[in-house]
């Protein structure tokens, strides 16, 4: 039984999300989505907002389960017994910012980082546009679940 943790700040989590999790799915028998803080970033919705959209969003991806990570995911890793950490990669911006946390995550847990390449059609969704997006009022419907793109429009009212 191979458990993988897929850690990110889903803030919310966007049609990208969902294909890297599904992808994940594919690779390892059970996949935790770890809802976790990005201190360098503040958040649009609450932790409890986020893992409610995210559960929603996965609910039809069986072996996938959603959890708040409150401390270092590399913990939150070795505590679920898993064998990897899964990213996914849209760019060079991508790889860089996640080279390091690879590294870090590896020197706390000894977990591995695997990152996976997701559908290019969604390369250019990202959940701070999708934002920027909703409190224009476009169009975001393509690019998040119907639950987040209603949970979006009424944030940003
Ligand atoms: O979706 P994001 O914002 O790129 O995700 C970044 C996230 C939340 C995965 C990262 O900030 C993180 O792991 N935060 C939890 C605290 C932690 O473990 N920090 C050390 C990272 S090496």
């Amino acid at each position: 039984m191979t458990l993988a943790v897929c850690p990110g700040s889903f803030d919310p989590m966007t049609l990208g999300h969902v294909d890297v999790v599904r992808r994940a799915r594919a690779m390892f028998d059970e996949v935790v989505v770890a809802i976790a803080k990005n201190s360098a970033k503040t958040h649009l919705f609450t932790d409890a907002e986020r893992v409610e959209l995210a559960r929603e969003a996965l609910a039809d991806i069986n072996g996938v389960r959603v959890e708040l990570s409150s401390g270092l995911i590399a913990d939150f890793a070795r505590d679920r017994g898993a064998v990897a950490i899964v990213k996914g990669l849209r760019g060079a911006a991508d790889y860089d910012a996640e080279q390091a946390m690879a590294l870090l995550n590896r020197h706390l847990s000894g977990i591995e980082t695997v990152f996976i390449m997701g559908d290019p059609a969604l390369n250019h969704v990202a959940s701070s546009f999708v934002k920027e997006i909703a409190s224009y009022g476009g169009r975001i419907d393509d690019l998040v679940t119907p639950n987040v793109a209603r949970a979006l429009k009424e944030k940003v009212k």
